[in-house]
């Protein structure tokens, strides 16, 4: 059992020489691996030439996904997501039509696919009136999902495992990015030293080592977020990139989310959106929605007493006004519980049993 649940990743499990692809490792696709989720959103909106630099994203993203798109001129539109993270396809059709954009970019939600048999017909009806499509597949990178009508895909490859730096630009047709700076080796350094420090940390529960590693991501995260240029991803993440062990990773996480919906669906005021019967679907986080958000946020930091990190993903960024409301509630009320493959079942029922013993 862990002494503390949450918060970012220290420690991964490498086998050798990783043998099991994902879809997009065959020959089939062009990859480019850069330093970033962001990079990658900055290198292909400065890739695509459009006349009207219009893109639709969805109201429920990450800044960091649609920040590239400002800097670099476009205008940016966005259309609801449901409040059980789905895209409803007459909604997206609506705000198409309204915006008509150059671009659309979908994506999936905490590893489950947010699009149905609908949706997938009116991308393939997109593309074929000339719409560049773009998915971002961060968060179903491990989960069998494939949307067909899409153009490129975009992930950013640190939400699941322990790697300094990485994001990948995904193509059918080789696309030529100019311009890759070599990656800053200060990333990778700083980053093995803030695992190492959160290792020690765990050993000698040294507050004063707590210190040093929170400071250690204060300046791995600053190094991140600079995305002036486009910039290579380290060899350093590529080798831990072909070293992962993705099919433990998928099982822990599956078992994980599995023991915990089953215990916190039992707690009135939360409420879980998905849940699943299959092998495809591996996920990243147990999200759920809190009754409120003073709820929320009074849950949170109860957990947090506990050493149990509850992140909301995501704040919503101020650049979205207007927002949907049926988005606006995903923001206000989300919160997200730890399933990774760092933890088990005593840890899954730990978390279960604090919740439980919360007085509302
Ligand atoms: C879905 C998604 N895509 C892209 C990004 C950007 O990735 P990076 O942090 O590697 O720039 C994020 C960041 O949180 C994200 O959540």
């Amino acid at each position: 059992m862990q002494v503390e649940i949450g918060s970012n990743f220290w420690t991964y499990s490498l086998c050798e020489g990783r043998e099991r692809k994902l879809w997009w490792e065959s020959e089939e696709y062009s990859k480019i691996f850069l330093k970033s989720g962001r990079n990658a959103f900055k290198a292909i909106c400065n890739y695509i030439s459009a006349d009207k630099r219009k893109v639709l994203f969805p109201a429920y993203h990450c800044g960091t996904e649609s920040e590239p798109w400002y800097e670099s001129d476009w205008e940016v539109e966005y259309y609801p997501i449901e409040n059980n993270f789905t895209v409803d396809a007459n909604k997206l059709k609506q705000c198409i039509i309204k915006a008509k954009p150059a671009v659309l970019v979908i994506q999936s939600y905490y590893g489950f696919d947010a699009l149905n048999d609908e949706c997938n017909a009116l991308l393939q009806e997109c593309r074929n009136k000339g719409i560049i499509i773009i998915e971002d597949i961060t968060q179903s990178i491990l989960s069998d999902i494939r949307h067909q009508a899409v153009d490129y895909y975009i992930a950013s490859l640190r939400k699941f495992f322990a790697i300094p730096d990485g994001g990948v630009l995904i193509s059918r047709q080789p696309i030529a990015i100019r311009k890759i700076a070599q990656g800053d080796n200060n990333i990778p350094l700083n980053a093995m030293q803030a695992y190492s420090l959160k290792r020690e940390y765990f050993e000698t529960k040294n507050k004063g080592i707590k210190e040093e590693f929170r400071a250690a991501y204060v300046v791995l995260n600053e190094l991140i977020s600079v995305n002036d240029n486009n910039y290579a991803m380290s060899d350093v993440s590529l080798k831990i990139w072909n070293s992962f062990d993705f099919t433990y990773i998928a099982q822990k996480r599956r078992e994980n989310y599995r023991t915990l919906s089953e215990g916190l669906a039992k707690i009135d005021y939360l409420a879980i959106t998905r849940t699943f019967d299959n092998d495809t679907t591996v996920p990243l986080f147990l999200p759920v929605l809190v009754k409120n958000n003073t709820l929320r946020q009074e849950l949170q930091a109860f957990l947090a007493e506990k050493d149990i990190y509850c992140p909301i993903i995501w704040k919503k960024s101020p650049r979205i006004v207007d927002c949907p409301k049926e988005t606006s509630a995903i923001y206000e009320r989300i919160l997200c519980f730890p399933i990774d493959q760092r933890y088990d079942k005593e840890d899954m029922l730990r978390i279960f049993n604090t919740v439980e013993k919360w007085n509302v």
